[in-house]
């Protein structure tokens, strides 16, 4: 796998003058073609009717899910911010999956006002929800087997199955659907989501035959057909340079094969969904930053002017990012370093003991594949703020879809405020 940037050298030095780093830049190009690439897959294989349902929590910025609506997604959302994310945008519906756990009342009422499918996550929710907002017009519940066990790097993020707190049992999902047909409602659809940045697509074929099959048991028992069957995200990206892309084309052969033996056109011929965000945008997604300290002590600490609040990931769950330093990239005389952030806790680390060549303060420092779970996890612990989010469009412009924040927006949600005065020179 190999790392590169949208823009040449030259033109990150323009982009950067303009706008000083740290900021993440996201590029259009590359976003829309995975979006049509994985549609065109789909298509190709004969997945009846596929359509992808962006995650929004990957990467919450509306002008990426506008231009994300444009080429035929839906959205995914699992809270207010999401909802109101997919309502700027547009969208209203069908056309929005609200997935949530532990879900708060405003929530429902904001997915239920604008139409959304409401996937349940808990039988104990469908009563409830029902008592205060009537049926839903689309059934949909959240599957979890509960007894299918994975290898590899989805287990650090999203655990085994049975450990993992989303969905229900197929007895409590029995249920469900029973007391939702009970109330009325006559058009069905499943999800499940148990995998994260998942790169073997036979682990999702397991999920598919695992769902088809969970789908096709509850139709016969409570006397149902589903419109759709939603498979959740997690399809994977390399980020690390020997990791492989995923083979779409054989997960997308895979499917239709599957669908076809599981015969799913005997309960209504339901249309495959699926809700990756990772997929779509991580690749397009660069964190670009500048060496603002070297400290050569028992190891050597090279500073950023980021830190782990603009990305989580590797503090998170120690996932790897590759870096491109500006000008250096063909670089052979590497040093072994820390890549590190400057808030006060030791895991704020991009990169430990990683070969880099020899760099100097002022070097520009590109993390790459960020443009998922990025910017979207960040945080403001040690007064941190979240830095500016820049698109790089087609024609070779750029413009900034979020600016960063300030310590007014820090200081925003005190109840008292007092002076203070920041010199800037
Ligand atoms: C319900 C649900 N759907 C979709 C996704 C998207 O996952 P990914 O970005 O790995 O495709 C997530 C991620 O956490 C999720 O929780």
């Amino acid at each position: 796998m190999e790392y590169t940037l949208p823009v040449l050298d030259d033109q990150l030095k323009v982009i950067i003058a303009e706008y000083p780093t740290p900021f993440h830049l996201y590029d259009e190009r590359g976003i829309r073609d995975r979006a049509r690439l994985l549609q065109r897959t789909m298509n190709e294989a004969g997945v009846p009717r596929f359509q992808n349902y962006f995650a929004v929590k990957a990467l919450p910025n509306p002008e990426i899910l506008k231009l994300l609506v444009q080429e035929g997604m839906g959205a995914d959302c699992s809270s207010l911010a999401e909802l109101a994310i997919a309502e700027m945008c547009g969208l209203s519906g069908e056309q929005i999956m609200f997935s949530s756990n532990d879900t708060a009342l405003d929530e429902f009422r904001y997915a239920s006002s604008l139409g959304a499918i409401i996937n349940f996550d808990d039988l104990s929710m469908v009563q409830p929800y029902i008592n205060s907002f009537g049926a839903p017009e689309v059934g949909c519940c959240r599957f979890n087997p509960g007894d299918i066990e994975f290898g590899g790097v989805n287990v650090d993020i999203i655990g085994n199955p049975r450990e993992a707190k989303y969905g229900m049992p197929l007895d409590d999902m029995i249920a469900a659907y029973k007391q939702l047909k009970e109330a009325g409602v006559t058009r069905f659809g499943i999800h499940t989501m148990l995998l994260s940045n998942e790169l073997d697509w036979r682990n999702h074929e397991e999920i598919a035959d695992a769902l088809f099959g969970a789908a096709t048991a509850i139709a016969h028992e409570v006397g149902i057909n589903f419109e759709f069957i939603n498979l959740g995200g997690g399809i994977g990206v390399p980020y690390r340079p020997t990791e492989h892309e995923f083979d779409l084309r054989g997960f997308a052969i895979a499917l239709k094969k599957l669908y076809d033996a599981h015969d799913l056109e005997r309960i209504g011929s339901p249309r495959i969904v699926m809700e990756n965000g990772r997929y779509i945008t991580a690749d397009s997604g660069y964190l670009v930053t500048t060496v603002a300290n070297i400290k050569r002590t028992h190891k050597v600490y090279v500073g950023l002017d980021a830190s782990m609040s603009d990305l989580m990931r590797p503090a998170l769950y120690g996932a790897y990012h590759h870096m491109s330093v500006l000008g250096k990239q063909h670089d052979t005389d590497l040093e072994e370093v820390d890549v590190t952030g400057s808030l006060c806790e030791n895991n704020d680390k991009f990169a430990i003991d990683r070969m880099l060549p020899h760099l100097e303060v002022g070097d520009v420092l590109v993390i790459h594949t960020t443009g998922a779970h990025g910017h979207a996890m960040g945080f403001q612990y040690n007064g941190k703020l979240r830095h500016a989010e820049l698109l790089f469009d087609p024609g070779g412009g750029v413009r900034m879809i979020r600016r960063a924040e300030t310590l007014e927006d820090y200081f925003a949600t005190l109840t008292q405020k007092g002076n203070y005065h920041v010199p800037t020179n």
